[in-house]
């Protein structure tokens, strides 16, 4: 038996493959590209010794995917497939809503008629909106989204809730990632992203790497300790260990399930280029610019719960994350685009 993974080729996506692979499992990709390279893949079966089975195909494309469970033994699906840029959402809620929920809504249905009803979701800490408790565990209510890309990941949660709810042989594993950085130690594998960056850390990467002239800092008057944003920031080789700790449980017919997936520690904006200074011994020049629309002072997680029923808890702290990132960023400036 064999996992899909849709999605499997981007950033989370691809470190999980190594993560399964190199745990004894046979992974099936299954991905459109519309957000990365296949090479990603090659570089997990460079790390792993072990081939991919890849399937380039759209999760709103039944057809192919009916193909795939034909032609494949799939036991779990982990499901990172989606779209997941928080302006563009707000530019194009169609876009996010057709493809992040009727696309799952058509892979679960496949799954279903092939009687394969176990899936781990890639939610988020986004759910929570702005927070009613900090550290934040999971029984904090959900809260307003403040884009449509977050509410794809509150309804989709609600949506599998309900198909479990409905039908007890599903297993449903909600993961709520908080902010993954890092890239794997080999320095082969990371974050791609498109265009100029919108996060905090592959923004830094591609201001030491000469490509931007200076990270701007959305604000410096949050109720925070140095009044910039808090946010818990998680290696993504921890995130993807993770998946493999949530696919035994879910092998065990655990119902439904929802875990945090942080570190249970906050870093400010000024930390993270700190740390990321001095892991690297380059200098990130900065400026205060105004609060960005949407951002909330204050992020993380209470990951007690995963430690608990996963036996998971984040290894690597924040000089690795940093360090990895940077190693990924100077050996591959052009990402996978090389
Ligand atoms: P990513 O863009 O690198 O990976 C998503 C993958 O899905 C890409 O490879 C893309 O090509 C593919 N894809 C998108 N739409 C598809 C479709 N219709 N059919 C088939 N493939 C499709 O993003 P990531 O950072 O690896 O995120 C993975 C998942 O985790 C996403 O669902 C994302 O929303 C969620 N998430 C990410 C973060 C984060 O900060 N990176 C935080 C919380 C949750
Ligand atoms: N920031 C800057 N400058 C930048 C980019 C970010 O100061 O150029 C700040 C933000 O204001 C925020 C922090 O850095 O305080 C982190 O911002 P990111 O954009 O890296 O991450 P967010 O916390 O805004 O959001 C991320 C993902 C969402 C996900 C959320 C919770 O982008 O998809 O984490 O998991 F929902």
């Amino acid at each position: 038996m064999a996992i899909l993974v849709t999605g499997g080729a981007g950033f989370i996506g691809s470190h999980t493959c190594v993560e399964l692979q190199q745990a004894g499992y046979d992974v099936v990709v299954y991905d459109n590209l519309s957000n990365a390279s296949e090479k990603s893949l090659e570089r997990v079966e460079a790390i792993t010794g072990k081939p991919v089975k890849f399937y380039k195909g759209d999760i709103l494309d039944r057809d192919r995917l009916n193909e795939v469970f034909e032609k494949e033994q799939l036991d779990s699906c982990i499901h990172f497939a989606g779209l997941k840029a928080v302006g563009e959402s707000v530019q194009k809620p169609w876009e996010y809503y057709e493809n992040n929920i009727a696309g799952t809504l058509t892979l679960v249905d496949v799954m279903r008629q092939h009687n394969c009803k176990n899936i781990i979701f890639s939610s988020s800490a986004t759910v929570y909106g702005d927070p009613a408790e900090i550290p934040i565990t999971e029984k904090c209510p959900k809260g307003q989204c403040t884009n449509p890309y977050g509410w794809t990941k509150s309804m989709l949660e609600q949506i599998l809730s309900d198909i479990q709810k409905a039908d007890n042989e599903w297993n449903v594993v909600l993961l709520r990632y908080f902010n993954p950085i890092g890239a794997h130690p080999s320095g082969t594998m990371g974050e791609n992203p498109n265009g100029i960056p919108n996060n905090l850390m592959p923004y830094i990467t591609q201001v030491a790497v000469g490509k931007l002239p200076e990270l701007g800092v959305f604000g410096n008057d949050y109720d925070t300790p140095d009044g910039t944003g808090v946010r818990d920031y998680i290696h993504v080789v921890d995130l993807a260990k993770g998946h493999v700790k949530a696919l035994k449980k879910i092998q065990d017919n655990s119902g439904l399930s929802i875990y945090n997936l942080g570190t249970g520690v906050g870093y400010s904006v000024l930390d993270i280029v700190k740390n990321f200074e001095e892991a690297n011994d380059i200098k990130i020049p900065y400026s205060i610019k105004p609060r960005r629309a949407g951002d909330i002072a204050t992020c993380y997680s209470d990951a007690t719960k995963a430690k608990e029923e996963l036996g998971w808890e984040a290894e690597f702290g924040i000089k690795e994350m940093c360090a990895d990132s940077w190693r990924w960023q100077k050996n591959n400036p052009n990402g996978y685009d090389d």
